[in-house]
């Protein structure tokens, strides 16, 4: 009885561990990027790295403590006192893309994580589109 949390996308990636190395993995890279550590409005980035841990695994399929903490994702909204442009975007997918390869996944996990991850910075960006020159 209970939940059904057999066959979790949480559990295939490796479940906690999974998500807490690729995540610290990712923020040890944002420590040092110069574009990205300046966005980051807390000095400690532990807090940070720990929503961003908790939204993957509610994402997919693991525990919802994200929700219960957070309320609704709304990540646009989140993202909106940021200046997320393409250059931002681009080293955030930078640190994520090594901090996935260090996990090793069979490719169709990775894949499946990396599309995710891509589609989803991209949609973040909500600044410094190329415009018409005038
Ligand atoms: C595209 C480049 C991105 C940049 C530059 C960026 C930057 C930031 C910054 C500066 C914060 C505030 C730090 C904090 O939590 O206090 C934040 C929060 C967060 N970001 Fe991003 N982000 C990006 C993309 C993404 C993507 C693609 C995801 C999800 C797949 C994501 C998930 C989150 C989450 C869950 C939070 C915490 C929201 C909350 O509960 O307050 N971000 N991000």
């Amino acid at each position: 009885m209970g939940v059904d949390t057999t066959d979790r996308p949480f559990d295939r990636f490796g479940g906690h561990e999974f998500f807490a190395q690729l995540v610290a993995d990712f923020y040890a890279g944002v420590a040092g990027d110069d574009v990205l550590r300046p966005m980051y409005p807390e000095a400690d980035l532990a807090p940070a790295a720990e929503r961003l841990r908790l939204f993957l695994e509610q994402y997919w399929g693991g525990p919802t403590t994200y929700s219960e903490q957070r309320g609704h994702p709304r990540l646009r909204m989140r993202h909106a006192p940021y200046e997320v442009d393409p250059q931002a975007r681009d080293r955030w997918l930078l640190h994520m893309r090594a901090a996935l390869d260090a996990r090793e996944l069979p490719p169709e996990l990775d894949a499946q994580m990396w599309n995710y991850l891509y589609n989803a910075a991209y949609a973040m960006v909500n600044t410094g589109f190329l415009e018409a020159p005038r």
